[in-house]
């Protein structure tokens, strides 16, 4: 039994001159009485701007937490006791050691984590100088890294006054294996200079919705896996909510097809027929208020997906051929997307039609590996296959057989291809640029 009751917690902040840690402010944690060391505590608290409850065994450190309930895995784990800094969050302001503390002690804490520092498109200018100062090698102490650099600026006792050559000793609280310190000590040295004034907050707290491997959402209690390893529908929320911030990828495709725009119409508007012309889904149950259930299959070389989901559509405007759908799925391997999806038909050349397709996608866990570019691919050949299979079933009026739809595999493929060839043209353009720049010497 843990005895969680009437205790006062210290959160942990980091004293990186020592490497130990020494005692933030402290916060009085409500009664709990005793808890089961298997049994499930709620915990309430606000990550990155987000209220979110979590139902996770008393013993769950915080890194566990954020990282398989929330998906926020930009919180790494080294050492898993206290050494390496590498998942050093912020708790009520503080740098703290995520893998020290227990999330039950986090009950009404502030977490900010590297997630909430910046985001792609609006980066904190600690992220901006790391880049610009190849502050990174391979990257795992990073999220460590701006979290302590954060607290050191904007909580130390020199502030942003910190003398450069303190900066060796006060940043010696996380571990680089790579041992690449120098562009690392001269970026939080750029961005102490640069703002006398004080270090900007964080750039990315904004309410979101947060999913977990669990694939629920953040504030429900994670569902049970069922045993074929489907996330059961319990465990779905009851509407889709996009996240805030920056999509992982967006997508813009623009296919014409030769049946003309009213049946190109007439399949969109018939949920069932839409979701067959869709690569690997499956539409399980059609619920209220256009809602769908259903289930998706993505295979991307050896990693194999299959999700679980909702999509709502929000819009739909049969004069203009207009339709909104949002969709979020989680698979059991920790790979979550959300997904708003913009499908718009408009009479085309030869009495065909122009179908536009424009999506962002939020992605995270195990398929946000794929990186940007990929995703993108990936979701521009989706669209395509899936604007082929319309324009099929526009004009022979018959729904594809899911088992003989678009193949993920061409998807793959087609990808991949994009990709060589993306990159051999960033490669003629830098021999181009050689040459250029020779004959100009
Ligand atoms: S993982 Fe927490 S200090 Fe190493
Ligand atoms: S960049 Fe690789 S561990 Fe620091």
């Amino acid at each position: 039994m843990t005895e969680l009751s009437d205790r006062v917690v210290e959160t942990r902040r980091t004293d990186p001159a020592s490497r130990e840690c020494v005692t933030a402010p402290q916060r009085a944690i409500p009664p709990r009485g005793k808890v089961a060391a298997g049994e499930s505590v709620a915990i309430a608290m606000t990550v990155n701007g987000t209220d979110v409850t979590v139902s996770v065994p008393a013993r769950m450190h915080l890194a566990d937490v954020l990282r398989e309930h929330l998906g926020l895995t930009g919180t790494h784990l080294g050492c898993e006791h206290g050494v390496c800094g590498m998942c050093t969050v912020l708790v009520d302001g503080d740098a703290a050691r995520a893998c020290l503390l227990f999330a039950v002690q986090c009950e009404g804490a502030e977490i900010v984590t590297v997630e909430g520092l910046g985001a792609p498109d609006d980066q904190h200018p600690l992220q901006q100088a790391f880049s610009a100062h190849h502050g990174l090698q391979c990257g795992f102490c990073t999220p460590g890294m701006l979290m302590s650099s954060y607290d050191l600026l904007a909580n130390g006792p020199k502030g942003t006054e910190v003398e450069p050559e303190d900066l060796p000793e006060e940043m010696s609280g996380v571990i680089c294996r790579c041992t690449g310190y120098r562009g690392i000590l001269a970026a939080v040295a750029d961005v102490a200079a640069e703002h006398p004034e004080g270090l900007p907050g964080p750039k990315n707290c904004a309410s979101r919705t947060l999913v977990g491997r669990g694939g629920g959402h953040s504030t429900a209690t994670p569902g049970e896996e069922a045993a074929d390893g489907a996330v059961p529908g319990a465990a779905l929320p009851a509407e889709v909510r996009m996240p805030g911030g920056a999509p992982s990828a967006t997508v813009e495709v623009r296919s014409t097809l030769s049946a003309p725009v009213e049946k190109v119409w007439a399949v969109l508007d018939d949920f069932d027929r839409l979701a067959r012309c869709l690569p690997g889904a499956e539409l399980v149950e059609v619920l209220d208020g256009d809602r769908y259930r259903g289930r998706a299959k993505v295979a991307l070389g050896p990693v194999k997906l299959s999700f679980e989901g909702l999509a709502q559509v929000i819009e739909r405007e049969p004069a203009e051929h207009r339709l909104r759908v949002l969709a979020q799925g989680a698979d059991t391997g920790g790979s979550a997307t959300q997904a708003d999806i913009r499908l718009a038909a408009e009479a085309g050349p030869d009495g065909g039609t122009v179908l536009r397709a424009d999506a962002a996608l939020f992605l995270s866990g195990r398929i946000a590996q794929f990186g940007r570019a990929l995703a993108g691919d990936v979701s521009r050949r989706l669209f395509e296959q899936f604007a082929e299979a319309v324009d099929e079933t526009a004009r022979t009026g018959a729904a594809p057989d899911v088992s003989s739809g678009p193949s993920p595999v061409r998807i793959a493929v087609g990808a991949a291809v994009d990709a060589v060839k993306r990159a051999a043209a960033r490669g003629r353009q830098r021999v181009q640029a050689a040459i250029a720049r020779r004959r100009a010497r």
